[in-house]
């Protein structure tokens, strides 16, 4: 079953800067899909989720912020889309606990991304193992039934699936208390970082979309490759750099790539890897440059007083909505 009127629903960890791996994976899209579902395009900045990893109180602020900066400074209109925090909606904790009753052990024991934390020798938190379980509470307390996220999150959707069907399972099918998402997954593959693991905050192995010039250019050299010598032929289809280059070049650009790839060389000059990333630090540089600009802008004092009235008025629009879900799941469990 779906809720009437399909509805976005979309959140981002302010645990780090953002980067491009969250750009094409999911904000790119989050943007779109507030020209197709104005009005109910719903985004959120996971400070909940963030304290799982960061615990200095002045760090989780300023990600929050930059975050909300980002996707101003990225076309996120709050006439069509609802941008707020997470922690302004505390209803999302409470969805987490009445979901956290029908939901197995098992069922996070399988996820990907808490193995993978035991796998880098982190000791979990009963939050970092719960964790799925509020994220399927922020997708379900808006009523979410379309989730844009990158590949990486796409169990976690499912999660929320199983969730969303364990509740109406134990508490009334129909109708339904709780709508069923869909995940969107991103059509990017999976961002590679700068040493071709998938970018990620917590391996500072990320691209940044809002530096340029020198220091720009020197963390795009950081991107690892092999020790091909200059004017060698270099492999074109498992380069980390090119993996980052197809994220913003047309087909007919790609295919004058391979071809400085193949022969080792451009226009008669030798071309080797320093010349690959330098392409690649001007398409960046070159791609942002608007949003860098609105940026600017918006770090003003009258631009962060925006920001700031634009993540009230989207935690009350967000917050209309959880309400009303929580009186409806309080009221199938026999809660008052
Ligand atoms: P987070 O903050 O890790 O990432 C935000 C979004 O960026 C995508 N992403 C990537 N996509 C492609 N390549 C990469 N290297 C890459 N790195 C990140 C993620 O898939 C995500 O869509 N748990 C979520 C935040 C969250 C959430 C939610 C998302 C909390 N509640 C409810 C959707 C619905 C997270 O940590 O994303």
């Amino acid at each position: 079953m779906t809720s009437p009127t399909p509805r976005v629903v979309s959140g981002i960890q302010p645990s780090g800067t953002i980067h491009l791996g969250n750009y094409f994976g999911a904000i790119r899209q989050h943007i779109a899909l507030q020209d197709t579902h104005p009005g109910d395009a719903f985004y959120f900045i996971a400070d909940y989720h963030a304290l799982t990893t960061v615990r200095d109180p002045a760090v989780l602020r300023a990600h929050v912020f930059d975050s909300a900066l980002t996707y101003l400074a990225l076309g996120l209109d709050p006439a069509r889309a609802t941008l707020f925090r997470q922690s302004d909606v505390p209803e999302v904790t409470e969805l987490a606990w009445l979901l956290a009753t029908v939901t197995g052990m098992g069922l996070l024991e399988r996820a990907h991304s808490y193995k993978d934390k035991l796998a880098n020798n982190i000791t979990p938190s009963v939050g970092l193992f719960f964790y799925p379980v509020l994220m399927a509470a922020d997708i379900l307390a808006h009523d979410g039934t379309l989730v844009p996220v990158g590949k990486d999150q796409l169990q976690h959707v499912e999660m929320a699936q199983d969730m969303a069907t364990h509740f109406n399972e134990a508490y009334g099918r129909d109708p339904p208390v709780l709508y069923r998402p869909e995940p969107l997954p991103a059509k990017a593959a999976v961002v590679p970082g700068l040493d071709g693991r998938k970018m990620s905050k917590s391996y500072d192995n990320s691209l940044l979309l809002f530096e340029s010039g020198k220091p720009l250019r020197k963390r795009v050299g950081q991107i690892v490759t092999d020790s091909t010598p200059l004017g060698e032929p270099l492999p074109f289809a498992t380069c980390n750099v090119v993996a980052l280059l197809r994220l913003f070049c047309d087909d007919a650009e790609l295919a004058a790539i391979e071809t400085y790839y193949r022969d080792g060389r451009r226009d008669g000059a030798p071309f080797g890897y320093g010349h690959a990333k330098l392409l690649l630090a001007e398409k960046i540089e070159q791609h942002f440059a608007p949003a860098r600009a609105r940026r600017e802008q918006l770090l003003t004092p009258a631009g962060r007083a925006e920001i700031e009235a634009v993540l009230t008025r989207g935690a009350q629009r967000a917050r209309a909505v959880a309400s009303a879900t929580l009186a409806r799941c309080r009221r199938a469990c026999g809660l008052r």
